[in-house]
């Protein structure tokens, strides 16, 4: 591997939906970081989509339509490392290690589990509590400094960060002695910002634009037609006032918030300034530029993956390429964890890790 000053990892789950959050708070920003001295990988994490339930045909559609996504978007699977999780064995492997280190309580402070197991928390699968443990493999495997994601993501990055620190401290003699100085996995930098960190639901402004919602009306598809997307737009639960020139007065206005954050997020410029040019005017008016913005930047994404989803064969090569690439860097990581925790193992040592 050339040598980058940073390592970037971010994962989508392929849970069917993907949504312009997952766009704006997300892939659009993976694009971004292509432009910084970074090794970037982006991974499909089909392993923990299987968390919950997933009919398998409509697993592998997903997995590929991801993929689409991030290709169509703008990420290069020749500078970046574009992959699925499944492919790469060392994400279990490292996940079970960290089972090891990670503490009950840590999981139990989870809120993510607790939403998505509700009330029947009995029923829920084991995969789905330890899905951040999971989660902090993904990305120590790769010893990754920085992980882009949207705000809903925090808790999970900061388990992420305790899971790299008690391990550097349990293992701190072993680590020094196999030659890895006082720490061996950073402790990553998350990078969670700009207008769109948290984009809320078209209908409630209260609730996180998300792919469970059963209001298809609620969020924005990557999937949806321009008609779709100026009807969604149009249709969106907005309040009586006109729009205020500064933000402060977004306060206590959530819905007329999104909006404007949204505005923002496409138009790769602040709130700040779209009340600039916006302040005063109704909902009606924005509405009618916000549509033509969505659709100026979302039609070519959406003609792109139809595109691409023709092809399967070309994105499974495009994955498979990937996996192999992620497994150069992940193998010698696992193996300087296997022999800092005290493993015995086949094979000469990988001297790769540094
Ligand atoms: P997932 O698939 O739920 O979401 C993918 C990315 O989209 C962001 N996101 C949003 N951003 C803004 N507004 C929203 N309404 C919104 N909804 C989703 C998420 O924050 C995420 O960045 N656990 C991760 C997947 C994952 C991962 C990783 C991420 C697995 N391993 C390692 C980073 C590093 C998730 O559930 O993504």
């Amino acid at each position: 591997m050339a040598a980058f000053k940073e390592l970037v990892f971010s994962g989508v789950q392929p849970t069917g939906n993907l949504h312009l959050g997952n766009y704006l708070g997300a892939i659009k920003r993976f694009v971004e970081m292509q432009a910084r001295d970074a090794q970037c990988l982006y991974c499909v994490v089909d392993m923990h989509a299987i968390t919950l339930w997933q009919d398998p045909e409509a697993l592998r559609g997903q997995i590929r339509e991801v993929t689409a996504a991030f290709l169509a978007a703008g990420i290069d699977p020749k500078k970046s490392i574009v992959f699925n999780q499944s492919q790469v064995p060392q994400h279990a492997e490292l996940a079970w290690i960290f089972n090891c280190v990670a503490r009950l309580g840590w999981l139990n402070r989870m809120t993510q589990f607790k939403d998505k197991a509700g009330k029947d928390r009995e029923n829920a699968s084991i995969g789905l509590y330890d899905y951040p443990v999971l989660m902090a493999a993904d990305i120590l495997a790769y010893r990754a400094t920085h992980v882009p994601v949207g705000e809903d993501q925090k808790q999970h990055l900061e388990l992420t960060r305790d899971i790299a620190q008690k391990f550097n401290t349990d293992f701190g003699d072993s680590i020094r002695a196999h030659g890895h100085g006082d720490g061996f996995f950073p402790l990553t930098e998350p990078l969670i910002g700009g207008p769109a960190a948290r984009v809320m639901s078209l209908r409630d402004g209260s609730k996180k634009m998300s792919k469970s919602d059963p209001s298809d009306n609620s969020r924005i598809n990557l999937t949806d037609d321009s008609d779709l997307i100026a009807q969604k737009v149009r249709k969106a639960k907005t309040d009586p006032d006109a729009l205020p020139s500064e933000t402060e007065g977004l306060k206590g206005r959530p819905e007329a918030d999104n909006l404007v954050g949204i505005f923002a997020a496409l138009s790769e410029t602040t709130r700040e300034a779209v009340l600039q040019q916006y302040g005063g005017a109704q909902f009606s008016a924005f509405k009618g530029a916000l549509v033509d913005l969505a659709v100026e930047k979302l039609a070519p994404i959406n003609a792109e993956m139809k595109r691409l989803s023709a092809d399967p064969a070309h994105i499974d090569a495009v994955l498979a390429d990937g996996a192999e690439r992620a497994e150069a860097i992940a193998a010698p990581t696992l193996d300087a964890v296997k022999d800092i925790v005290g493993f015995v193992r086949r094979g000469p040592r990988l001297s790769a890790v540094g």
